[in-house]
């Protein structure tokens, strides 16, 4: 989808799209038509009464440069938020696929409304990423995406907000589509692969550590978790280095199992394929560095991706087994299904040691206990630090990518305590399953303020998740949009 900028609503297209407000008697920007014309529109304000999400088509005459018009309804103001435009931009530019169009045309609404930067961002957003489809495997391939225009007016504020929203999507877009793939066709090695090839693109350095480097320098828990499958566990970092040579980098983590069996405490087989989307942690790091090298963000960034298949083998590591973090703690292995933690804490006491960052935020399709608490369409983020969970929040609110905290204190750290090691990689039964897994991991971090991310309800979509145009059938690419926010504005 390519994408031009007009100041015209009087432009050629096949489809002139507008917003329009409930109950209103105008298409927000639309400008003035002839009497027969003007009176068709009103006839659909009136029949679709800008209702969130309806959508109504008027065929125009031969004379006019529009070819149609589009009424989008988005609801009342007082209810209008940004995810409404990205939401209802999606829609539209769905329905303009449909149609077969080449390009079609959006009307920003005017900032009595919304904010023209907010608008702009939303719209491309919106339409970029509804019109992905994973169909790598199909024979039958999705319509070409149109072209979009967008009709603003222009000043370099909103052409650099429109360069970056197409960045952005993109980036989120690159997430979903490593996070779809099927877990024979994406291993370890593959996503080694991709960081490398995103890597030389734009100029970022990448290095790969396997075995036998990973046992060597101590990575205990990546090694034990992938040491029951042949495909060879990866530890795989990114380098963005556009900030001052002495400024701390931001570290993100990302869990990578790309496939999760359970292991030796095998997962029972109801719903187990969606285990393939364990890797979505490590997909959306992949996704936030190829858009900060492209954005060419003026901070330093380091992507770190432990990545690993769990399964059960005659090699797998065992409930019972007792092994050594990188952090040089050590932990009780009682359910081999608990493996994100393991590789995280190898991953975070890493990224601390060699970087000291000045911040850690990781994601992880952590706990099914997060889904339990949560549900499917709000993160859960645990945290050590006040002022950077604020800095989150913010940006959640613009993305609305969703988060909500939930509490760390002593009394969950003392449930993650082992008789026989420094901890033990479970808690206690079923209680505040998600809390205790982020316990786990902030044995792994001395002293960096540190986010941690419960993206397992929200990293695909599930039967229970709400329904957006951007968000397609699969991986969502949740944390991509939220974390390019707050880069953008550390
Ligand atoms: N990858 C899973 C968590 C998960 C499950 C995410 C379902 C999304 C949907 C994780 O590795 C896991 O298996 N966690 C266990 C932990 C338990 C053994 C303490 C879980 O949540 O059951
Ligand atoms: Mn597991
Ligand atoms: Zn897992």
């Amino acid at each position: 989808m390519k994408i031009k900028t007009e100041n015209s609503v009087k432009i050629k297209t096949s489809l002139l799209c507008g917003f329009v407000l409930e109950n209103s008697n105008n298409v927000l920007g639309l400008g003035k038509y002839d009497v027969k014309t003007t009176l068709a529109i009103n006839q659909s304000l009136k029949d679709m009464e800008g209702k969130l999400g309806r959508i109504s088509i008027i065929p125009m005459p031969g004379k006019n440069p529009a070819q149609r018009i589009l009424l989008a309804g988005i609801g009342k103001k007082e209810n209008l938020t940004n995810d409404t435009i990205r939401h209802v931009s999606g829609k539209i530019a769905q329905k303009s696929r449909e149609l077969k169009l080449k390009e079609f045309s959006i009307i920003t609404p005017p900032s009595f409304v919304i904010d023209q930067i907010s608008s702009v961002t939303q719209i491309i957003e919106g339409c970029k990423m509804s019109l992905y489809k994973f169909d790598k495997f199909k024979a039958e391939k999705a319509e070409k995406s149109p072209d979009l225009t967008i009709i603003v007016s222009k000043s370099s504020k909103i052409l650099h907000a429109i360069k970056t929203a197409e960045i952005v999507s993109e980036g989120a877009i690159f997430t979903k589509s490593i996070a779809n793939l099927p877990p024979n066709e994406c291993t370890p090695t593959t996503l080694a692969n991709f960081a490398r090839m995103i890597s030389k693109k734009n100029k970022m350095k990448c290095y790969v550590i396997s075995e036998p480097e990973l046992k060597k320098k101590g990575f205990g828990g990546i090694s034990a978790v992938g040491q029951g499958s042949k495909k060879e566990p990866k530890l795989i970092v990114l380098e963005h280095t556009h900030g001052p040579k002495n400024e701390n980098p931001v570290v993100l983590v990302g869990k990578a199992v790309t496939f999760d069996t359970g292991g030796i405490s095998l997962k029972p087989g109801d719903r187990m394929d969606e285990m393939k989307f364990d890797k979505c942690g490590g997909c959306t790091v992949l996704g936030i560095m190829k858009a900060v090298s492209e954005l060419k963000l003026p901070i330093n960034v380091v992507g770190i991706i432990p990545s690993v298949e769990n399964m059960p083998s005659g090699e797998s590591y065992r409930p019972g087994d007792i092994i050594k973090l990188y952090s040089g703690k050590t932990a009780e292995i009682l359910n081999t299904d608990a493996e994100g933690r393991l590789i995280l804490a190898d991953a975070l006491a890493y990224g601390e040691k060699q970087y000291t960052p000045k911040a850690i935020i990781d994601f992880a399709t952590l706990t099914g206990a997060c889904i339990v608490a949560l549900g499917t369409n709000v993160a859960a983020i645990v945290s050590n630090d006040e002022k950077l969970t604020k800095r989150i929040n913010e940006s959640s609110k613009k993305t609305t990518e969703q988060v909500w905290e939930l509490p760390l204190n002593q009394d969950y750290t003392d449930m993650i305590k082992s008789d026989v090691a420094d901890m033990k990689n479970v808690g206690i039964g079923r209680a505040a399953g998600t809390i205790t897994a982020a316990a786990f991991l902030k044995n792994a971090v001395e002293k960096t303020p540190w986010v941690h991310i419960d993206i397992a309800g929200v990293a695909w979509i599930q039967s229970a998740t709400k329904e957006k145009s951007y968000n397609p059938k699969g991986a969502t690419g949740f944390g991509v949009r939220l974390i390019l926010d707050y880069l953008q504005n550390v």
